[in-house]
């Protein structure tokens, strides 16, 4: 196995700083768990920004630094600038929104675009510098677009896979983009480009017909006389770790809890980072109409929405909070009782024992994104009902939607046809519930992390290595 180098803009670790300890840990989330085991027995590097250290002395530094040597970690540490220009600027105001086709959170002017192009030569400038002949390089996602561009010119023989983990648009969404040619070309660079649906793979190679002119045959296309391979590798999640945590007595304790604080009620859940592409206004929006429509569900059912923090400083973020607190507060304030109230908010993350038995807990679990890459929470849902239980309203915007047919599909800007759908899921007779589950959980559990990191592994490796340059006569 050749050595894996890692790319990608965050680290899979959290460094927690407490009076003078300073520790960092491991993240739990999918894409840490899934390369952990190649990324360890590769004896390989994973490269990318630990997060805000800013307030770190130099000494808490030096230990952050030794820890993560120890975790086989490279860190690549972004200045207050670069991380309010090139992370919360081009990527999450510019990248983010056009990628889920929300055109009108862009700014008028794309002022960031040098700090972003400037971050990604630093990636490709530290990568290279690290990098050994035979590794194998994996870069993540939109914030690093450039950097199989970067790498190729540094590196010629090296073999470059690049995953795109969010939605690649239409090419008409796309090309609005005035640096759309430098993007693709960036990704060219790679030798496999990966997306999560095969939607995402036809967007992609019409871009590249609409904006470099190049036919794409059905699974590479050829440019500057190297082949770019491109295809579909449905991201999974570490489904047997769900499926053990939702099986232990200590979750099943937690859902004891839950259960009984809600004797006689139906539990809608809702998990996500608080993010305006995941559909949370309008998700709230039906959970209103149906206590509208329906007065004997008043006091009978609660919709507890769990809400991750997530890219704070960008105004966008903190106006879509504002929206979501103030329409919790009028569907609460207008249904609520003096004993409970119908939306259980919580502006936090939990733990994955708290996750799991939400998860497990829940009789409706309600995924509705407008626009979505994958939505890991849909799978994970189902990996945590072993009792083949609990019923999933999935948005058909979410990559996920392709994958898991046997969910209740749901059009998420359609308010009404939403609360239609949350009615029908209660209702759902136990045996539909049975089979459905059934058949989702043998899709997440057959497709999961490994197998998605195995699947675009083994393909990236199977492409014969770029021919050796000619050295200089
Ligand atoms: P995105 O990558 O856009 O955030 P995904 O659904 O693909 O969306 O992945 C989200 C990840 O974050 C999942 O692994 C999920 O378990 C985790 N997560 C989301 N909300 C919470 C929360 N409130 N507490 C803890 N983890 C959360
Ligand atoms: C999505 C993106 C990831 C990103 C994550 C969390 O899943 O595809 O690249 O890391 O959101 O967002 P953050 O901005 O906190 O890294």
């Amino acid at each position: 196995m050749s050595r894996l180098l890692l790319v990608s803009n965050r680290l899979p670790v959290t460094v927690k700083a407490e009076k003078d300890q300073v520790s960092v840990v491991r993240s739990a989330g999918g894409l840490a768990t899934g390369l952990s085991g190649p990324h360890e027995r590769s004896g390989g590097l994973w490269i990318g920004w630990p997060g805000d250290v800013s307030r770190l002395s130099p000494e808490q530094r030096t230990k952050v630094d030794a820890q993560l040597a120890d975790l086989r970690c490279v860190p690549l540490y972004l200045s207050a600038s670069e991380v309010s220009r090139f992370y919360e600027g081009y990527s999450n105001r510019v990248l983010w929104p056009l990628c889920h086709y929300l055109l009108d959170r862009m700014p008028q002017q794309d002022r960031d675009w040098d700090a972003y192009a400037k971050v990604n030569e630093r990636f490709a400038e530290l990568v290279a510098s690290h990098y050994q002949p035979g590794d194998t390089i994996w870069v993540h996602d939109y914030q690093l677009m450039l950097v199989p561009g970067l790498l190729r010119k540094r590196l010629p023989e090296a073999r470059i896979g690049f995953f795109h983990h969010i939605p690649f648009p239409s090419s008409e969404i796309f090309r609005t983009l005035p640096r759309r040619e430098a993007l693709v070309r960036g990704l060219l660079g790679a030798d496999l480009v990966g997306f999560h649906t095969t939607s995402y793979v036809h967007h992609f190679s019409n871009t590249l017909l609409q904006v470099l002119g190049l036919e794409t045959e059905v699974d590479h296309v050829t440019h500057e006389g190297r082949t770019v391979r491109l295809g579909a590798f449905p991201m999974g999640i570490d489904a047997a770790s769900f499926e053990r945590l939702a099986q232990e007595q200590g979750t099943l304790d937690e859902v004891k809890v839950l259960r009984e604080r809600a004797t006689g009620q139906r539990l809608l859940v809702g998990v996500d980072r608080l993010d305006y592409t995941k559909g949370i206004p309008r998700r709230l929006l039906a959970v209103q109409r149906l206590l509208e429509r329906e007065p004997s569900l008043r006091g009978r059912v609660r919709f507890i929405q769990v809400a991750v923090p997530s890219r704070t400083q960008v105004e966008d973020y903190a106006a879509y909070r504002e929206e979501v607190d103030e329409l919790v507060g009028r569907i609460n304030g207008l249904y609520g009782t003096i004993h409970n109230v119908p939306v259980h908010y919580l502006y936090r993350s939990l733990n994955e024992r708290q996750l799991t038995a939400l998860y497990r807990g829940a009789d409706v679990m309600l995924v509705t994104p407008i626009r979505d890459g994958m939505n890991l929470v849909a799978k994970e849902f189902c990996a945590a009902r072993p009792d083949e239980d609990g019923v999933l309203l999935l948005s058909e915007f979410a990559g996920a939607a392709n994958e898991l047919c046997e969910a209740t599909s749901v059009n998420p800007y359609d308010v009404e046809g939403m609360t239609d759908a949350i009615l029908k899921a209660l209702e759902m007779p136990a045996t539909e519930r049975q089979q459905r589950m059934r058949a989702l959980r043998a899709r997440v559990k057959a497709h999961d992390v490994h197998w998605w990191v195995g699947r675009f592994l083994d393909t990236l490796q199977s492409i014969p290595a770029p021919a050796k340059q000619p050295g200089p006569s």
